[in-house]
C-alpha cells in the first residue's frame, strides 16, 4: 500500500516514520512538513535524518507551510527537545531536501496513483486545509485519510480543552473537518483523538522488551537514573540509538509533567491504524473545532446525537488494543533491524 505522510517529526512522529519503514508492504510515496512540534523546515531535516537511518534515504521529503493558516508560528520544544527529536543524535542533510514545492509533491502522488494513496498526517491540519482548496478532487484521488488530532470530554494536553495539533492551527482544523460534511462515510476522515492515542503508553520495559527482540542490550531507563543531556549510543545499531535516545527525553517530559516515567506514542498508532495494522472501532459523527476564542481554541467538539442536525465529519476512532500496537512496533523495528 502506499503511503503519503504528513508530519511535524516530533518524537512520535518518529516513530510512525519508523513504523511506516519498518512495513515491508508499505511504500511511502513521499513525507510532507508542517510547523507544529518544530518548525516546518526541521520536522523536515528530522524526517529526512529519521528516513536515512532507517535505510529509507530516497524518499522525497518537502518542507509544507511554514506557520499556522492565521495564527502565529508555535512549536514545543520543552516536549519534544531542542531539535525535536528529544536526545537523538541527528546528522544535517539539508542538502537532500527536496527542491519542489510540497502540493506538487501531494499533487504528482494524488494524481499518479488515483485511488491508491492513503494520506496520514500526523502534525497540524495545515497543509491538510491548504490541499483541499487546491486540490479540490483530494477526497476522491486517496484511499483515505487518518489524522491523529485532538480530543473529546475535555483532557486536553494543551490546554484544559485542546490537544496540541488542533489547538496549533485551530482554523485549519476547522475547515478540515467542515470540507468533508455531506461525503460518503467512506471518505471521511479517521481520526485518532487523544482518547483513544494516551492510552498507546510506552514504557522502558516495552522498549528493553524491543532492544532484546532487535538483538540489542537493554536500555534500561529509569527515572531515578542521572539525567545526560546528550545522545547516548547503547544499542549498537543507529536505528535503535535514535528511538532510545529520543524515548529517553520523552520519558523524562511526561514524568516531569505528573503522567509517570512513559511515553504517549500518538502518531505511531495513527500510522498503525493508516497501514490496517491496529484494530480499531470507528464512529461516523460530526467533528467541529472552536477556532474563534482564545480560552476554548481548539477544542474539539463532536455531536454524537444529532443535536446540531449535521451529516458526520469524520469517523471517530472508539476503541484500540494497545497491546497490540506494542507489538506491532516491536515487529517493525526487528525488520529494520534484519532480525
Ligand atoms: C500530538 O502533538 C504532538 O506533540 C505529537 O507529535 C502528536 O502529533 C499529540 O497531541
Ligand atoms: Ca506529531
Amino acid at each position: 500500500m502506499k503511503i503519503l505522510a504528513d508530519v511535524d517529526t516530533g518524537i512520535d512522529d518518529a516513530c510512525a516514520l519508523l513504523q511506516l519503514c519498518g512495513c515491508p508492504d508499505v511504500e511511502l510515496v513521499g513525507v510532507t512538513t508542517t510547523s507544529g512540534n518544530t518548525t516546518a523546515q526541521q520536522a523536515a531535516l528530522n524526517t529526512l535524518a529519521v528516513l536515512d537511518m532507517a535505510g529509507f534515504p530516497g524518499v522525497e521529503v518537502a518542507v509544507g507551510t511554514p506557520r499556522p493558516l492565521r495564527r502565529p508560528l508555535a512549536t514545543t520544544p520543552e516536549t519534544h527537545g531542542p531539535g525535536g527529536i528529544g536526545y537523538a543524535a541527528l546528522a544535517d542533510l539539508t542538502s537532500r531536501l527536496g527542491r519542489r514545492p510540497w502540493l506538487e509533491l501531494w499533487r504528482e502522488a494524488l494524481t499518479s496513483h488515483p485511488g491508491e494513496v492513503t494520506l496520514l498526517v500526523t502534525g497540524p491540519l495545515t497543509n491538510l486545509a491548504v490541499a483541499l482548496e487546491e486540490i479540490p478532487d483530494l477526497p476522491d484521488l486517496v484511499s483515505g485519510i487518518v489524522i491523529m488530532g485532538g480530543c473529546f470530554w475535555h483532557l486536553g494536553n494543551t490546554t484544559p480543552t485542546a490537544e496540541w495539533n488542533t489547538w496549533c492551527d485551530p482554523d485549519a482544523a476547522k475547515r478540515v473537518f467542515a470540507h468533508f460534511e455531506g461525503l460518503e462515510e467512506s471518505q471521511l476522515p479517521v481520526l485518532c483523538a487523544t482518547e483513544m492515542t494516551e492510552r498507546i503508553e510506552y514504557t522502558p520495559v516495552l522498549l528493553d522488551t524491543l532492544l532484546a527482540r532487535c538483538g540489542a542490550a537493554p536500555a534500561g531507563l529509569h527515572p531515578d537514573r542521572p539525567r545526560v543531556d546528550a545522545p547516548q549510543a547503547v544499542t549498537g545499531k543507529p536505528v535503535l540509538d535514535l528511538l532510545s535516545d529520543a524515548l529517553r527525553f520523552y520519558f523524562e517530559f511526561h514524568h516531569d509533567h505528573d503522567q509517570g516515567y512513559v511515553a504517549h506514542l500518538h502518531d505511531l498508532f495513527a500510522a498503525q491504524v493508516a497501514t490496517g495494522r491496529a484494530r480499531v472501532q470507528t464512529v461516523a459523527t460530526v467533528v467541529d473545532v472552536e477556532a474563534a476564542s482564545d480560552l476554548l481554541r481548539g477544542t474539539m467538539v463532536r455531536d454524537d446525537r444529532g443535536i446540531w442536525g449535521r451529516r458526520p465529519t469524520a469517523r471517530v476512532v472508539v476503541d484500540n488494543h494497545p497491546a497490540e500496537v506494542f507489538e506491532e512496533f516491536a515487529r517493525a523495528l526487528a525488520t529494520l533491524t534484519g532480525v
